[in-house]
Parts: C-alpha cells; structure tokens; sequence
C-alpha cells in the first residue's frame, strides 16, 4: 500500500484496509475531504477518480505532484530541515511564489513541524528530524495521482457534482465539536452534509467521531462503531482508543464483514 507525501490530523491511516474491504462496486470514487488521503493512496485505482479539499495549499501539492514530480523533487534537494528553514518558509508571503515553490513550502512545514500541524517546528532531544520530506517515491506518487481530478472546492459542491448512480463516496470531515482546522466544521455542516448525502444516487462511507448528534442525525443509515487504537507513550507503548462511526447508505456484505473479523 502506497502512503501519502504528508501526515494530516485526522488521517485514516489506521482504519483504511477496513473502510478498502468494505467498498462496493462503483465506476466513480470521490474523496470529497481529502487531506493526506490515506485511503485514496491504499487502495487500487478506480475508473474516475477525484481528489478534492477545500484547504488551497494542500491541493496545490497534490496538483503539482501530479504535473511537475520531478521540479517538486529537484526544488527539495536544496533543502536542510531546520529551525531557521521553517521559520523563514512559514512567515513568506505566498502570493508571488510559483505553484512548485509552495508545494514544497507546504510538504516542508507539514512534515517538519510538531504533530504535522504547520504551526511549530518539531524536534526533540530523542529523536533526529523527520526525514519524510526527503523519503518521497515521486513516480509512484504521480502514477497514483496521474488520471485523478484535483479539485479545491466545497466538499458540497464537489458531491453534487459528481454524483452518479455508479459514484462511491468516501466521507472523512472533520470531527464534529473540533476546531483544529484552518476552516471549520460545524454542526450546521454535519447537517447540510447529511442532507446532500440522504439525497444521492450513489453510495456513500462516512467516518466520524462517535457523537451523540451523528448518530442521531444518521439514524436511518448503516453505523457502525470501531475503536481506533493510538500509542499514547513511546517508551512504554502504551495504548489508548477513541471511537469512530462508520456509517454507510448500503448494507456490508457477510463477506467483507468476514475479512473485517480478520483485520481486528
Ligand atoms: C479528517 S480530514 C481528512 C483526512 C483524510 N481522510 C486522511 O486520511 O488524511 C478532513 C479534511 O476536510 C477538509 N475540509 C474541511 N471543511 C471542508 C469543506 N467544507 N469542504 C471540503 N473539505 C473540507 C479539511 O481541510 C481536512 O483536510
């Protein structure tokens, strides 16, 4: 399974062979929160397929990933990561920057700073700087991404029109009752989405935190509740879980719910 170039808050990297195995035949595959898009990089190729997010410099990555790897690639071998680095590419003024330069601004900050929020730079006295930046594999990033539409609008938008009776969508916004993202999320979202998603010819997965309001808003669809298990120590590996929601408009097949018992 291929990873993404960055880590994102949120990102499914723990829960993606389940959401795979529970996938139904579709022609179209959307991704209307993309993020890191841990998911869309786990699993084969669909017919179509679309990216889309409404963060701008994340989608530029993406997008210039897709179209000049190799310029991205070429740009990162003058970089060092650094204190003085990071603090001179997060306070630049993007505007007159080209599109390759602020992909690697992004994947430098993202995959440079503390718990790969952009915000501060991460370094620690027991570990060396992260080195993901540089572990990059450019051609297999762009072959993944070369036939997929990136796109940088409102997750509503982006259903409405892609939305076919072969269309599968996978859902990830952002939790409900959190405010880490640059664009918030709020209960009036959860329900317009819902709403969008009640209407829809295709099939959709959705994950969201477990919230009393989700499952009352989802109460006619398929839920079900994982726990997602996260180390809390290094040291002593010590392991905590959160619940998770993944609701779906049809039902799971006893095979794949099978495969499922294997992953637990
Ligand atoms: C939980 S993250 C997705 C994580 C992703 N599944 C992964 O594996 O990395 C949610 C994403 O939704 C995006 N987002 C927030 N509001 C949005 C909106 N109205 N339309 C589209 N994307 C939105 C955020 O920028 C964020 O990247």
């Amino acid at each position: 399974m291929l990873n993404p170039p960055i880590n994102r808050m949120g990102g499914k990297s723990r829960l993606r062979k389940r959401i795979i195995n529970m996938m139904p035949e579709h022609t179209c595959y959307v991704e209307p929160f993309f993020g890191a898009g841990w998911t869309f990089f786990g699993k084969e190729k669909s017919e179509v397929e679309v990216i889309n997010d409404v963060d701008k410099e994340l989608i530029n990555l993406f997008r210039m990933l897709k179209e000049h790897p190799e310029e991205v690639e070429r740009v990162l071998k003058y970089e060092i990561i650094a204190r003085d680095s990071f603090k001179e590419y997060k306070e630049m003024n993007i505007e007159h920057m080209t599109e390759i330069k602020r992909a690697v601004r992004y994947l430098y900050l993202i995959n440079s700073s503390f718990a790969a929020k952009g915000g501060s730079f991460g370094y620690g006295a027991l570990k060396k700087p992260n080195q993901k930046i540089f572990n990059q594999d450019f051609e297999k990033l762009r072959d993944r991404l070369k036939n997929t539409y990136v796109e940088n609008k409102s997750a509503f938008e982006i259903i409405e029109k892609y939305d076919r009776p072969g269309t599968l969508f996978f859902c990830d916004p952002p939790y409900l009752g959190t405010t880490s993202y640059q664009d918030e999320f709020t209960l009036e979202d959860h329900i317009i989405l819902r709403d969008i998603l009640s209407n829809i010819q295709g099939k959709f997965i959705l994950t969201i935190n477990d919230h009393e309001r989700i499952r009352e808003l989802y109460k006619d669809f398929y839920i079900e509740e994982v726990q997602v298990m996260y180390s809390i120590s290094r040291e002593k590996e010590a392991r905590k879980g959160y619940g998770e929601l993944i609701i779906r408009n049809y039902e799971n097949t006893e095979e794949n719910r099978k495969k499922d018992n294997k992953l637990l």
